[in-house]
């Protein structure tokens, strides 16, 4: 499974990437607006610190407009990926820029058949988001196993990109669920290998290991 850092902000990324485990980035507007720094820079920055998809989502709203700006964005770095919402508009611009090799990440996807819509439009990735489900009380992990079944099912080439993630029960779901990449804030990034068997199971050699040099 692929491992994403969903943050725009710099230092989060350069310390994620320094582990040598993370295999891209995903931003949106709003983390691109909390970095506060002007959005191109910002990705050329981003492209420069980890070498793999970057995606860059687009903000304007019909789709000769997203389809204009996803060109834009794609000729920044070889790594882009077109991020477009799940809407008609969003999808005739990634059936668009997808024939035209561009890779695309369809975004805030909710149901199979959304995900199934965005992998006939040619999706390179679909985003589902479980933490937002999760928030109106619905299952999240859910539509990750769904999707699974229904890309499985038809032979669709598109992954599955679990976003919203919250925790690292997310996560840990996420992979058990098959999803194709979980992308992560920098704080679950950070809790993914916290265990408490691992502190005390390291703490106790440490200190036999003392025991014997005495
Ligand atoms: O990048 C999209 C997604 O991961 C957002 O997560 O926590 O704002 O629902 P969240």
């Amino acid at each position: 499974m692929k491992l994403f850092i969903d943050t725009a902000e710099i230092h989060e990324i350069e310390a994620a990437a320094k582990t040598g485990l993370i295999d891209g980035v995903t931003t949106n507007p709003s983390l691109v607006a909390k970095a506060g720094q002007p959005f191109e820079k910002l990705l050329l920055r981003i492209c420069e610190l980890v070498d793999g998809p970057i995606s860059a989502e687009v903000t304007t709203v019909t789709a000769q407009d997203m389809i204009a700006q996803g060109k834009t964005l794609a000729k920044l770095h070889k790594n882009i990926v077109v991020k477009l919402p799940l809407t008609w508009a969003g999808l005739e611009a990634c059936k668009a820029l997808s024939e035209q090799e561009i890779k695309t990440n369809v975004t805030l996807c909710f149901t199979e058949v959304q995900a199934m819509m965005a992998a006939k439009a040619g999706a390179t990735y679909v985003s589902p988001f479980v933490g937002r489900l999760d928030d109106i009380g619905q299952d999240g992990m859910a539509l990750i196993r769904g999707i699974r079944q229904v890309y499985d099912h038809y032979h669709f080439e598109t992954q599955i990109l679990v976003a919203s993630i919250r925790h690292v029960d997310h996560m840990r779901q996420s992979i058990l669920a098959g999803g194709d990449v979980g992308t992560l804030p920098y704080k679950v990034f950070q809790q993914l290998l916290s265990h408490p068997l691992t502190d005390s199971g390291l703490a106790r050699f440490m200190k036999d290991w003392e025991t014997m040099k005495g």
